[in-house]
């Protein structure tokens, strides 16, 4: 690849702390950004923050501190969270800096000498919270604001215009010519029907308070703060002397509410300024929200109350550590549409996934070494077929996963690792080594763990972009050095065989979470979750990943429940307190937007006809395959809300396994509602 990558996240406002959402697109940023320089890349990436504006010059009023003071203190509140989540930008952006306002002045001065500045008279309705202006027939009933759902208010004031009317048809133009310069592909349509609307030109000054960038020349005029905000992308990489390499940025990552100023206005002040079409951003990439029960996570709206738990991205990040948060924000959401915030569907994911598919996996070959090899990574002999296969998938892997960070759309790269992990756990199961290290075939045994750690060695570099520590926790153990990118190598393991024979491992203890009951409680308790938020959502029974020395030579079980065994019950007690029915699936389907989620009806014998049960299957089940199948209902539980109108009124039993949830069933017919006991 050997080229260069420049990736910009927007610069957030500081009128409070950084939250899980805002944190979301620094994360994908960051692991963009990892993915070019592990490839090689020249890599510049971006990240800052936007402290102009009424809206913060209000919020300092309000704490009773100057505008500057309140800045420097909630900007460096963003800046702290940037280690505590492994977050490497190569510059982070203050608004207030006197590199930016110098050259802010200069832009405008540029857009003015272009005829395209000139003063007039603002009035309209005015959002605060978006600093944007907005017509009647945009408000919601009641005239609140489309973003916030706060009231809107009335201003007037003399203003200095952009005449944002004259780039109408460039603007189309351009994107006619180059339809990757917006994406995905809906929000090009958005942007262009806006577009085709017609452009109003606009207001770019304020004379109402003083905290921005003085106009040139008629300093009781202050910017506009997206006029100002927008051209950090520039500053930050002229000011360190690269924009000659770097500009134009390739990727502009924004959430899908602030598209419009990167995809209509920002392009627009380019023009203005002197830019020529192919020195515009390659590609501005409209990504969706993290929700909570279908809204927006945000700072000025409460997330989704108590029980979902807090979502400042610092208390998230120590309580959970950056590897997970981070995996589980690129793993969970499908880049580009929004996805639900869950404490208790992170640690369900990360518990299935990293710990009991990827660590897993790990454990399972290290007791080998210690005990047939010295320590020492083995050397293959030739490969069967069954080596052949796993050096095949190994490679789709490898290849699919590259795609997609390419995209970007980095929670299918992880699918792909994850994929090449469990065909490793397959593997092992299959060539049972323990039985080789049994019947003294060493020369097999020493094989098969190669292959299994060299799996691990794969999947922990096509893992670094999003877990950096913990994989370099895995190579650790492989006795590799930490990944550090080198401009100009291709470290991605586009082929089998990089793990060297001869090299010492590193046993140590287990390198992701257990996240066992009592750890998960804590956890909870910490990030004030309910206990029960999002249990449907929860993987199946906490598992662990279990400590290498034990596994050496008996066939390695698959992962155990170690949560304390429950206290003993009576038969009795049993009967009186679990209703377990046979039930038949009638129909299922999936849930818009919840991708885990399967709605199901199942018949239990009932004269009120089948019940609606929504299960946390539908990673592990089409729903075609579902339908006329036998299951395992707990009949008795109280009806349980997942909002939206879905109420699951019933549990199927199932347990997990390394390669994903198997459903509790019957070996013969069983008639729909006979008691299970
Ligand atoms: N300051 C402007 C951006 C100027 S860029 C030149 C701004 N700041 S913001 O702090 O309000 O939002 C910054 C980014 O965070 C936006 O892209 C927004 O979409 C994103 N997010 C805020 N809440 C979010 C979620 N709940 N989920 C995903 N992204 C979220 O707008």
């Amino acid at each position: 690849m050997s080229g260069r990558f420049y990736v910009t996240t927007p610069i957030y406002y500081v009128n409070a702390s950084p939250h899980v959402g805002t944190a979301y697109t620094t994360v994908v940023a960051d692991a963009l950004a990892r993915y070019h320089r592990l490839r090689g890349d020249e890599t510049f990436f971006l990240t800052g923050t936007d402290e102009h504006g009424l809206k913060l010059q209000t919020e300092a009023e309000k704490q009773g501190m100057t505008p500057q003071a309140f800045v420097d203190s909630m900007s460096e509140r963003f800046r702290a969270l940037l280690p505590k989540l492994l977050l490497t930008p190569d510059d982070f952006i203050r608004t207030t800096q006197a590199r930016h306002e110098a050259r802010v002045q200069h832009w405008w001065a540029r857009c003015r000498e272009a005829g395209d500045i000139y003063l007039g008279a603002w009035e309209g309705l005015y959002c605060v919270a978006c600093e944007e202006m907005y017509t009647e027939k945009e408000l919601l009933p009641g005239g609140l604001c489309p973003v916030h759902e706060r009231p809107v208010g009335r201003v007037q004031e003399e203003s200095y215009f952009f005449r944002m009317s004259r780039y109408a048809d460039r603007l189309l133009a351009y994107y006619k010519r180059r339809p990757e310069a917006v994406r995905p592909e809906t929000r090009l349509n958005e942007v262009v029907s806006f577009i085709e609307g017609g452009l109003r030109d606009l207001s770019i000054s304020r004379t109402s308070f003083t905290w921005g960038i003085p106009v040139p020349g008629d300093p009781k005029h202050v910017m506009y703060v997206w006029f100002d905000a927008l051209f950090n992308y520039l500053t930050a990489v002229e000011d360190q002397g690269r924009a000659g390499r770097f500009w134009p940025p390739d990727v502009q990552l924004v959430g899908k509410d602030i598209l419009r100023f990167h995809a209509v206005y920002w392009p627009a002040f380019l023009m203005s300024a002197g830019f020529e079409d192919d020195a515009l951003p390659r590609t501005v990439w409209g990504h969706g929200w993290l929700v909570t029960g279908g809204k927006k996570v945000s700072k000025t709206r409460a997330g989704g109350g108590v029980s979902r738990g807090t979502t400042d991205a610092v208390r998230l990040a120590d309580a959970l550590g950056a590897d997970a948060l981070r995996y589980f924000l690129l793993r969970e959401v499908s880049f580009g549409q929004d996805g639900e915030w869950s404490v208790p569907a992170l640690v369900g994911r990360v518990r299935a996934e990293l710990t009991e598919t990827v660590g897993n996996l790990l454990n399972r070959a290290l007791p080998f070494l210690a005990k047939h090899f010295d320590g020492l990574v083995p050397v293959p002999g030739e490969p069967t077929d069954v080596d052949r296969a796993l050096e095949a998938a190994a490679e789709s892997a490898a290849r699919g996963a590259a795609e997609a960070w390419g995209e970007p759309a980095p929670h299918r790269a992880l699918e792909h690792t994850i994929e090449l992990a469990r065909a490793g756990n397959k593997y092992f199961d299959e060539s049972a080594p323990w039985k080789l290290a049994k019947s003294g075939d060493l020369a097999r045994l020493a094989t098969v763990i190669y292959h299994v750690l060299e799996v691990v060695r794969q999947v922990s570099l096509a893992l670094w972009p999003a877990t950096p520590s913990k994989s370099d926790a895995l190579r650790a153990q492989l006795g590799l050095e930490p990944m550090a990118g080198h401009v100009g190598a291709d470290l991605w393991p586009h082929t089998w065989g990089g793990l060297a024979s001869g090299t010492k491992v590193a046993p140590g203890s287990p390198v992701f979470p257990r996240y066992d009951a009592q750890q998960e409680a804590q956890i909870f308790a910490a990030l004030d979750v309910s206990a029960d938020d999002g249990a449907e959502e929860k993987a199946p029974p906490a598992k662990a990943e279990p400590p290498p020395a034990k596994k050496a030579e008996k066939a390695p079980e698959k992962p155990v429940n170690d949560a304390p065994p429950p206290p003993p019950i009576t038969y009795d007690e049993l009967m009186a307190k679990v209703d377990l029915r046979v039930g038949r699936v009638k129909t299922a389907e999936r849930i818009p937007r919840k991708d885990r989620l399967l709605k199901l009806t199942v018949d239990l014998g009932e004269p009120t006809g089948p019940r609606t049960i929504i299960a946390g299957i539908a990673t592990a089940y089409a729903p075609e395959a579902l339908v006329e199948r036998q299951v395992v209902v707990v009949a008795n539980l109280p009806p349980r809300d997942f909002g939206g109108g879905l109420v699951s009124h019933g549990m199927l039993l199932a347990a997990s396994t390394a390669d994903g949830l198997t459903l509790a069933t019957f070996e013969k017919d069983a008639a729909p509602g006979t008691r299970v006991k």
